[in-house]
């Protein structure tokens, strides 16, 4: 199995940024509990961050055919970009949506995604353990 795992603007600054909402461990960290998580269940993973929603489009574009699913937190753009949900429905490839902090709890326009009538399921609020679910979502969904 091999997956695509995506994040979107900001994310790069966990650990930094608003550590009250997003905890104090790093992107860094965050990849490495992926890349370690995967390894021990013989998953090949991607890992990709950007700023940029064009840029984040442009990669679902090129995982076509690619990949067997797709776990994704697009942060800021999650409430605004009908420019993702169409590449995630141009691709067809299974997706899983993440958020590490309780959006649903959170301001009212967080509570807007448009890609989640795309994605097979959100997992909120879990911190970095909820990409780990939304691995196992994935291959249980795959299998
Ligand atoms: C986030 C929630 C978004 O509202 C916010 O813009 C983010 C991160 C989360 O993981 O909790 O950047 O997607």
């Amino acid at each position: 199995m091999k997956i695509l795992v995506i994040n979107g603007p900001n994310l790069n600054f966990l650990g930094i940024r608003e550590p009250e909402i997003y905890g104090k461990q790093t992107y860094k960290d965050l990849c490495n509990l992926i890349l370690d998580y995967c390894s021990k269940k013989d998953i090949t993973v991607e890992i990709f961050q950007s700023n940029h929603e064009g840029d984040i489009v442009d990669k679902i574009q090129q995982s076509y055919n690619r990949f067997d699913g797709i776990v994704i937190n697009p942060a800021a753009y999650t409430h605004t970009s009908v420019a993702i949900l169409d590449a995630l429905k141009a691709v067809g490839t299974p997706a899983v949506e993440v958020h590490i902090s309780k959006v649903n709890e959170r301001e009212k326009f967080r509570q807007i995604s448009f890609i989640r009538d795309y994605c097979i399921k959100t997992v909120v609020g879990k911190g970095f353990n909820g990409y780990i679910e939304a691995i196992d979502i994935l291959k249980n969904h795959i299998k």
